[in-house]
């Protein structure tokens, strides 16, 4: 197989509070998944992620935790990191979206854009507080929503309602900040990206890329360029966020102004870049910039269906626009909601686990294989305790966990752990050989197409064989008669162990190398089958002694279910 390189992102967590389990499920774990799939094929990969740190919701949340935006970003920033280590998404950089990098490289951004003329300057009337003396955006203005009557309507939207609002249409509008009502409609300078004017190139590059989107990812793109693009202010009467500034000085009249948060967060998938390759000196250039090699990188971007817009069209608007060689995506997975029982995660509600709570409760690997193996991706999907619980015990532990003990325990103790020459293959492991090549070459399938539900069962069907192969050969009956035979099921099924824990590794990767550890396989043999034929089953060196694995996986007890349901809220 020839060596190429992926570039792989994963849409940047929101920095107030730790992420959901859905939260994890729509974006970072199925990157991750795909991240180990492409490297243990042998690829050249840059996994990408960072915390998305601007906006009204960040500000909000350090004032409510009574700490500086800056404190409260860097404290979040790290217990979030340190969760996604705990679920083992092995993401080169997890950077900062506040970072000097993509502070630059937002700023070169807006000033090639505004050279290129796709960036006026406009004045429009905006809600200003005399008491709080400054603007108010979106969120920091609340008032009484104009369809329903709600009274906590935001400046952006109702959540009441659910309609999508303007700050000026709300009635009696009232600062967020202080409450005061002492408020007055003034007037005031943004900068507006005129995404009409890209419209015919964003059309043309979105066709272009139609064969390589997912249909939802598609038609989502379609609908906002049918509908007619709009030309969107891109800054915000903040002091959190990227500064108004071109070459270090500040623009005339925007000193109290930054970009908006979604102008500057996609950048920063090129300024994590630019922070791994800070940190590790390496060169950022050859997988971002087509002039600099960067060509022949496939891009591949992971998000929840409501991110797609922005990443189809509002994030491709400013690298066409800039007429600078930026990759853009190549191949891009959208997925629906994880819900909680059906509902809404909440944490006011407590409804839902959150990463740091989950890893409280179980391994990471537990979560990552339920998660994926319900992965939200033809429609929602429901997160139910009971589901985790029959994924554990029956796929994990039973299944996987079952195979792997009962073959290595009894290699141990009949075979003093030795991989043994000897033996001819009858029908039934032609039998076998011939189906799990099939399923290998049908997991291979749907990780390539990024299917990972499709892909985590027929993980699971291929386990299922290799339980079933023993069954029939029954090793154990066949060491008081057939000595010779008895040696060769252990052989394959050992063999079927290093096969199986290598095709577990994108979903389980501790569990899966800690079996591999026990083989005595070493990692640069934990490679991606290449559409190897029958000598896979013969690949473990013969005489090779290998070790039981302890205990794989924990059952998880109804009434631990029942505890957790309370705390967490359950049916
Ligand atoms: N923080 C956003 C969300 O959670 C995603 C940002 S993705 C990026 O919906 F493209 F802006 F980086
Ligand atoms: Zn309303």
């Amino acid at each position: 197989m020839t060596k190429q390189r992926f570039l792989i992102t994963s849409a940047l967590p929101y920095i107030n509070g730790i992420k959901h389990l859905g939260n994890l499920a729509g974006s970072m774990l199925p990157a991750d998944v795909h991240a180990r799939f492409r490297r243990m094929q042998g690829h050249e990969v840059l996994f990408l992620c960072a915390t998305d740190e601007h906006g009204t919701p960040a500000e909000l949340a350090a004032a409510e935790a009574g700490k500086s935006v800056q404190d409260y970003c860097l404290e979040q920033h790290e217990i979030q990191k340190t969760a996604g280590e705990g679920f083992h998404l092995s993401f080169d950089h997890f950077g900062r979206s506040s970072s000097s990098q993509n502070y630059e490289l937002t700023q070169h951004f807006a000033h090639i854009l505004e050279q290129n003329g796709f960036i006026e300057e406009r004045v429009s009337k905006q809600i200003f507080s005399i008491d709080d003396n400054r603007f108010l955006p979106d969120r920091y203005v609340e008032g009484t929503c104009p369809k329903c009557g709600f009274e906590d309507a935001r400046g952006d939207q109702c959540d009441n309602c659910g309609t999508l609002l303007d700050p000026m249409d709300l009635i009696n509008p009232r600062s967020k900040i202080s409450g005061s009502k002492n408020v007055e409609v003034r007037d005031t300078s943004h900068l507006f990206l005129c995404q009409p004017k890209l419209e015919k190139n964003i059309g043309d590059w979105v066709e272009a890329s139609k064969p390589n989107w997912p249909h939802l990812a598609y038609s989502i793109a379609k609908k906002w360029l049918d509908e007619g693009l709009q030309d969107r202010a891109i800054t915000r009467d903040l002091s959190w966020g990227v500064p108004v500034a071109y070459n270090g000085k500040a623009r005339p009249g925007f000193e109290n102004k930054v970009f908006y948060v979604w102008f500057d967060a996609p950048i920063e998938y090129i300024g994590a870049a630019q922070e791994w390759a800070q940190k590790t000196g390496n060169d950022w250039q050859r997988w971002w910039r087509k002039d600099k090699g960067a060509d022949d990188v496939t891009y591949v971007e992971f998000m929840g269906k409501d991110n797609v817009a922005f990443h189809t069209v509002s994030f491709p608007a400013t690298i066409l626009g800039s007429n600078e060689p930026w990759k853009l995506v190549d191949r891009l997975k959208a997925f629906n909601w994880v819900t909680w029982y059906g509902g809404k995660f909440s944490t006011s509600n407590k409804r839902g686990i959150f990463m740091d709570a989950a890893l409280d409760l179980m391994p990471g690997d537990y979560w990552r294989w339920y998660l994926m193996a319900n992965a939200p991706e033809s429609s929602d999907a429901a997160f139910t305790l009971e589901g985790f619980q029959a994924a554990v015990n029956s796929d994990l532990a039973n299944v996987f966990g079952n195979f792997i003990n009962r073959i290595t325990k009894f290699a141990v103790s009949k075979f003093d752990g030795e991989v043994k020459s000897g033996g001819e293959y009858g029908d039934i492991e032609h039998e076998l050989f011939k189906n799990i090549l099939e399923k290998m070459a049908q997991i291979n399938q749907c990780h390539e197409e990024m299917e990972f539900r499709k892909a985590a069962a027929e993980t699971r069907a291929m386990w299922v064989l290799g339980n079933e192969y023993l069954q029939t050969k029954a090793p154990w009956s066949l060491f008081k008669t057939d000595l010779e035979q008895s040696a060769l099921g252990v052989r394959v099924g050992l063999n079927l162990c290093a096969l199986f824990a290598i095709a577990a590794i994108p979903f389980i990767p501790e569990t899966a190398n800690k079996v591999l550890d026990a083989l005595g396989i070493p990692n640069e043999n934990r490679n991606w089958w290449d559409g190897a034929g029958v000598e896979v089953f013969d690949a473990l060196p013969h005489g090779l002694k290998i070790n039981a694995p302890d205990l794989l996986f924990q059952k998880i007890e109804d009434a631990t279910v029942a505890e957790w349901a309370d705390k967490f809220g359950g049916a």
